[in-house]
Formats: C-alpha cells, structure tokens, sequence
C-alpha cells in the first residue's frame, strides 16, 4: 500500500516560469532552425519562397526570441533560475563518475543534462553574437568578418546534434520519456525521479533546518 502510494506521488520538478523559458527557446530554435536551413540551402530559398522573406523572417524571430529570453529573465522567478543555474554549473564526484559510465546517484539535472544546459546556452549566445554581425556587415562593412557565417553553420550543426540526443532521451527513450510530463505539467512520479534524481529526491524530502 506504502509503496503504491509513493509510486503515484507526484513531485513538482519545473515551475512555471521554467516551462515557459524552455518551451519559448525552444519554439524559437525551431523557427530559426527551419529558415535558417532555407537560407543556407539556395534551391530551398527561391522555391518555398524569396530568399529575402525567409531571412525578414529569421531575423524577426532571433529579435522576438532575444526580448522574449530577457523578458522571462527579468520579470519571471528569478531566484528558481539562480538556483537552477548554481546546480548546473557545478559538476562534483558523482557527476564525474556518471560521465565515466560508473552508476551514481544524480542532482535534479544529471551530469548530462547539465553538460547540455551549458551548452545550450553558450550556443545561444555565440548564435546571436554571429548572427549580429552577419547582419551589422551587410549594413557597414568594417564589420565583415572573415568565418562569421561559418561559425554560424557550425553552430547549427552541433546544435542539431546535440538536439537529436534531447528528443531522443524526451520522445523516444522508455526510461527517460517520463521527464516529457516534467517540462508539460511540471510534475514528475516521486517513484521515477527516486530512480534517476536520486539526490534531489533526497534533498526535497529532508525536513527544513531549524
Ligand atoms: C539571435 C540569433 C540569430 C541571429 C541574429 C541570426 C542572424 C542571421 C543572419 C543575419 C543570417 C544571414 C542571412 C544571409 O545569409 O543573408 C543568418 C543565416 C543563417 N542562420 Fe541565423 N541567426 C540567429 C540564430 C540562428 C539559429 C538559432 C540557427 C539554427 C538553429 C540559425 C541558422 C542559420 C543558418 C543555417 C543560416 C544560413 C547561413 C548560410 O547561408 O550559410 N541562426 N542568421
Ligand atoms: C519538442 C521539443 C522538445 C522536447 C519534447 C523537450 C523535452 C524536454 C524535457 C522533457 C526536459 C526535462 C528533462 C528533465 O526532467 O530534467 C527538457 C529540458 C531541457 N531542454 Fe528540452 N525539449 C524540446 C526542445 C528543446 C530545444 C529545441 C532545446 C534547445 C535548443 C532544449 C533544451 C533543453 C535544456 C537545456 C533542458 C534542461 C537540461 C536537460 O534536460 O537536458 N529543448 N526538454
């Protein structure tokens, strides 16, 4: 019966402005990504439509995406995002032996996920930084760099890499599909996260000091 019950526990894993940080990145990847494959594809450009729309396009999103990042920053919980940032960025013993394939018992985000997040964000920032100049050079062209453009594709390419992985494990993988209600919901079964956040688990049951 106790068991039962812990197997239909529900846990609270990502708040609301987490969720909506991620999905925002997300549909915006897309629609860069999408157009963006245009760009890079002449024949694609002249027959979905004028190349000069498709790019209008990819610019207008990278710009709604770049507000919409910082909006949620500002005004969203921001003391959640710090949190979850302290978590990611420190990498301790039992991170190290999960990326040496050595079971460990994981954090809230495993050593994976954090390697992604930090990835994640260190692309964003280098895709706008490119990105900007591709466009400030076509404006003033003291600003055209040799390799802009293909630091650009670069990008897209690790990006689409490491994005096959991530819909991977969230779509496909029976083990780790269940973290799709996680991003969704915001909930998780207690009885899952034991098995894969181990620690966090742990940490979220611990009573308060006094
Ligand atoms: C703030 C973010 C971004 C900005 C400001 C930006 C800007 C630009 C600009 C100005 C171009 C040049 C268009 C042309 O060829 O005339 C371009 C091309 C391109 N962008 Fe972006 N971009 C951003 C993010 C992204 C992302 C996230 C992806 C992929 C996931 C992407 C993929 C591409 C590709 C594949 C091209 C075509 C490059 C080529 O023709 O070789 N961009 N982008
Ligand atoms: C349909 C598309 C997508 C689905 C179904 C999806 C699913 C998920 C899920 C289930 C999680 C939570 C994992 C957990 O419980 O910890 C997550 C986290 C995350 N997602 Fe996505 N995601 C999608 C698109 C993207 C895109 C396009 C990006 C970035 C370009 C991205 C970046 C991340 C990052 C950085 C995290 C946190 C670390 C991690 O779990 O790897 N996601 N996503």
């Amino acid at each position: 019966m106790a068991s039962e019950a812990a197997a239909t526990r529900r846990l609270p894993r990502f708040s609301r402005t987490e969720r909506l940080l991620h999905w925002t990145h997300a549909s915006a990847f897309f629609a860069l990504l999408a157009t963006g494959l245009i760009l890079y594809l002449p024949s694609l450009s002249t027959v979905i439509a004028h190349r000069q729309i498709v790019k209008n396009v990819h610019l207008y999103v990278a710009a709604a995406w770049a507000i919409a990042v910082i909006a949620i920053l500002v005004v969203g919980d921001r003391r959640r995002l710090a949190a979850d940032w302290r978590e990611i960025e420190s990498i301790d013993r039992d991170d190290r032996r999960w990326l040496r394939g050595r079971r460990a018992p994981q954090g809230r985000f495993n050593a994976g996920q954090k390697i992604n997040t930090l990835l994640t964000v260190a692309f964003a920032l280098l895709f706008a930084l490119s990105g900007f100049f591709l466009w400030l050079g076509e404006r003033d062209h003291r600003f055209i760099f040799d390799g802009t453009g293909t630091v650009h594709d670069i990008l897209t390419f690790l990006s689409v890499g490491l994005l096959v992985g991530h819909l991977y494990l969230a779509l496909i993988h029976p083990s780790t599909r269940h973290a799709l209600r996680g991003i969704t919901t915001g909930e998780v079964d207690e009885s899952w996260a034991r098995k894969h956040h181990a620690k966090w688990v742990e940490a979220e049951n611990r009573p308060p000091l006094r």
